[in-house]
């Protein structure tokens, strides 16, 4: 058939038809058509319209969907995964597939609230589309246990990507005690406890996530050194005793007034020479990029919290200088995350 549609119109088209990808992959996805292309490569149509428990058409719908839009390939009448999509099937447990099931239940519908959140200057999304009452994601995942599973196994996915880095790349080695601050499900502080054999680690977290993080650390036998006690960083003082204050992809949830609040309590919990750590995913300091800031800061603000965004390295360590911590150094891990280090004066 003649092109007959303007060439400005095509190029902009997979912006205004980006929710048909996601939608044939959040489908495919929870059908289970990658683990099961992944067992059975070359299905064909009418295989997998049973396997999935579909009827012809529709089954022949997502296979037209996956494959235009380059989730499967289709050689003669047998369905196969891409490179795109092999991984889905081979480990459903790790990123990217545990994005999947997190954008389709927690996020998918809520950031189409972007509009009225930057104009109302507030989490619209989290507020119409997530049940509950609390004013931010982490309060109303509470109010949500399954959603706040699929979150923590998203973010542990993440943070597992980075938490080996951050054990072997973080030199911890003048520090006793780390309070990991936001610590979630233990993740980093697991990596860290494992690497830096002599370092005790409290984790401090929402009452809810606690026990979550204690039960997993006792499984993995390093209750002796690592424990989670219920912290709301907000409303209480940082426990004293600490030489180190770890903050992983926390800081960025929250606006440029509390992040300086957060790196004012730490610097007044620690002693002189105290280690400061910010692990975060980083705005370039000219403000162009990369992209995953621009989603995540998306995220931040029309739905987990209605005031944060990605901040640039230059930012936060004008914060820690204000704060009385001198900035030490910067350390990338991987393509968009930064460790800022300061200790304090
Ligand atoms: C994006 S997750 C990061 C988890 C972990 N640091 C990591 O890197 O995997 C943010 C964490 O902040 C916690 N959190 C949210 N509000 C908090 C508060 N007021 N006080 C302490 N923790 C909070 C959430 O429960 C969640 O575990």
């Amino acid at each position: 058939m003649e092109e007959t549609r303007k060439p400005d119109e095509v190029a902009l088209r997979p912006y205004y038809k980006a929710h048909y990808h996601f939608q044939f992959l959040s489908a495919a996805f929870r059908f289970g058509l990658f683990d099961i292309l992944e067992k059975d490569p070359g299905l064909t149509l009418t295989d997998i319209a049973e396997r999935l428990g579909l009827e012809q058409q529709p089954a022949r719908i997502l296979l037209l969907g996956c494959t235009a839009t380059g989730l499967v390939r289709k050689e003669g009448d047998g369905y196969h995964n891409t490179e795109l999509t092999q991984p889905l099937g081979a480990r459903p447990d790790q990123v990217p597939a545990t994005f999947i099931p997190w954008e389709t239940h927690g996020i998918y519908r809520a950031v189409s609230w972007l509009y009225e959140s930057l104009k109302e200057n507030d989490n619209i999304g989290l507020q119409r589309e997530i049940p509950g009452t609390a004013p931010t994601l982490y309060g109303r995942l509470a109010e949500n246990p399954e959603l706040e599973g699929v979150f923590h196994t998203m973010m542990s996915a993440v943070s597992r990507l980075v938490a080996e880095d951050v054990a072997a790349e973080v030199d911890m080695s003048e520090y006793r005690h780390l309070l990991d601050v936001g610590g979630g499900a233990a993740m980093n502080a697991v990596h860290l406890a494992r690497f830096w054999t002599d370092l005790e680690i409290t984790i401090g977290d929402l009452p809810s996530i606690a026990p979550l993080a204690n039960e997993k650390i006792a499984e993995l036998g390093l209750a002796d050194r690592v424990r989670a006690v219920g912290l709301d960083a907000f409303h209480d003082e940082f426990p004293v005793g600490h030489d180190a204050v770890l903050f992983a992809h926390f800081l960025e949830i929250w606006s440029s007034e509390r992040v300086r609040g957060l790196l004012t309590k730490a610097s007044r919990a620690l002693p002189s020479g105290g280690g400061v750590f910010v692990v975060t995913p980083y705005q370039n300091d000219d403000e162009t990029g990369p992209e995953r800031s621009a989603y995540l800061s998306a995220y931040f603000h029309t739905v987990a919290s209605g005031e944060g965004m990605v901040y640039t390295p230059k930012e936060y360590e004008q914060w820690f200088d204000e704060a009385g911590i001198d900035p030490v150094k910067r350390v990338l891990l991987g393509p968009d995350t930064v460790v800022i280090c300061g200790r304090k004066r």
